[in-house]
């Protein structure tokens, strides 16, 4: 039976941590990190998700800045807005909720922001940085898996890794990090043959595709570590129900750790956007960062320790 990775716990933990920085920060410079938050729109979930990252950053002491634009903002004017806010030195984070209207140009816009305050990590150049192994800001959905990663196995050196999914936010950017943390990485999509073949080869199971249970437990690979990022909203027994990726009630039989859904990935995205957040506070003033992500580990129990990079 595998260890269940507690993602909610694990993001509580780093959201105290950061908490307790930002205060020290405040103590000692008279200053805190701010965070504004962009949502063009009124798609429901993501004013769900806005709220919730605005709500979390005042949690952890942060100053959070709303834009709520409405579905006919132009381009133009969004980027007027981006403009300012990259010149705000009270505002240290921006985030400009995807989807955006279909009359915006979403790189161009997602460009348009100070890569220093990107704490997405989708500016060109921070993917950029990322691919070429130098200190960026990483997007937060697969920094959390990596958090978590690391806190459950230590070093990933030299482990089979299988990315399940090839999206810009998630399947790429995780593909990196794994490959930055000496893992022989695989990506997989819609277009892989033999998919089980894959999933059975992997000590390392990420999979990031919006598809309901898609994998079974028969093809993990006994021991494996599996995180499912996947979010799925489905109809069984007369209740809409939320599952991953991954089909968990009988992989968890056969992995040696896994996520659940929910519980597991969701909760570490917005820790790890506040982390960033408070990173690019840090590099901004020139402080100590909080933890040097570029490859380092916060374990689960809330202790943040610094992990040298392996060479
Ligand atoms: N929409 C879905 N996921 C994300 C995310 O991680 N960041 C932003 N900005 N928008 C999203």
């Amino acid at each position: 039976m595998a260890t269940i990775i507690d993602g909610k716990a694990f993001a509580s933990n780093l959201r105290q941590f950061i908490h307790a920085q930002v205060a020290q920060i405040k103590e000692k410079h008279g200053k805190i990190p701010g965070l504004a938050t962009i949502l063009v729109g009124e798609d429901p979930a993501s004013q769900v998700y806005v709220r919730s990252k605005a709500k979390q950053t005042t949690e952890v002491g942060m100053a959070s800045f709303k834009y709520a634009l409405d579905a006919g903002t132009s381009e133009k004017e969004l980027l007027k807005l981006l403009a300012d806010l990259n010149a705000n030195d009270e505002i240290h984070g921006i985030l400009v909720q995807l989807p955006l209207p279909r009359h915006i140009n979403a790189e161009k816009v997602i460009n348009a922001i100070d890569p220093r305050k990107d704490v997405d990590g989708f500016h060109v150049s921070n993917v950029g940085l990322l691919g070429s192994g130098q200190k960026a800001m990483l997007p937060c959905t697969p920094l959390g898996c990596m958090m978590m990663l690391r806190d459950h196995l230590g070093s990933l050196r030299g482990k089979n890794a299988l990315v399940v999914g090839r999206s810009n936010i998630v399947g790429k950017p995780m593909a990196q990090m794994l490959l930055a943390d000496d893992c022989t990485v695989t990506i997989a999509h819609r277009y892989t043959e033999g998919l089980a073949d894959h999933v059975k080869r992997a000590d390392i199971l990420v999979v990031a595709v919006g598809r309901p249970e898609m994998i079974p437990a028969e093809w993990i690979k006994p021991g494996a570590a599996v995180i499912d990022v996947g979010i799925n909203r489905i109809e069984r027994g007369g209740q809409i129900r939320l599952v991953g990726d991954v089909d968990f009630a009988s992989a968890k039989e056969v992995a040696g750790a896994i996520t659940p859904v929910p519980g597991g990935v969701g909760p570490m995205t917005i820790a790890c956007l506040l982390f960033n957040t408070l990173t690019a506070f840090c590099r901004t003033m020139g402080l100590p960062e909080p933890v040097d992500m570029g490859f380092s580990l916060v374990e689960g129990v809330g202790i943040v320790q610094e992990l040298k990079r392996a060479s």
